[in-house]
């Protein structure tokens, strides 16, 4: 299972599964909307960006087209 960082906390998450589905599965919120709104993975094929977060440093990645790997970080303050 590949150790993963969340929000500067180390977690494990399921081998070959999204980004976004390795939140959903922790019951982390992928992002939190201007309103102040918690935002989750919608179409899961990567046309709402509703499960956009930072990846490694790279803002605006689509969690759910990325799959998760040994040692990857992930933040949840995308806008
Ligand atoms: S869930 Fe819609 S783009 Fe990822």
């Amino acid at each position: 299972m590949p150790h993963i960082v969340i929000n500067g906390t180390p977690h494990q998450a399921d081998e070959k599964t999204t980004v976004a589905a390795a939140l959903m599965n922790l019951g982390i919120t992928s992002r939190t909307s201007v309103s102040g709104q918690p935002r989750n993975p919608l179409c899961g094929m990567g046309i709402c960006f509703e499960c956009r977060v930072t990846i490694d440093g790279i803002a605006y990645q689509r969690g759910c087209q990325v799959e998760v790997r040994e040692g990857m970080e992930v933040s949840t303050d995308a806008i």
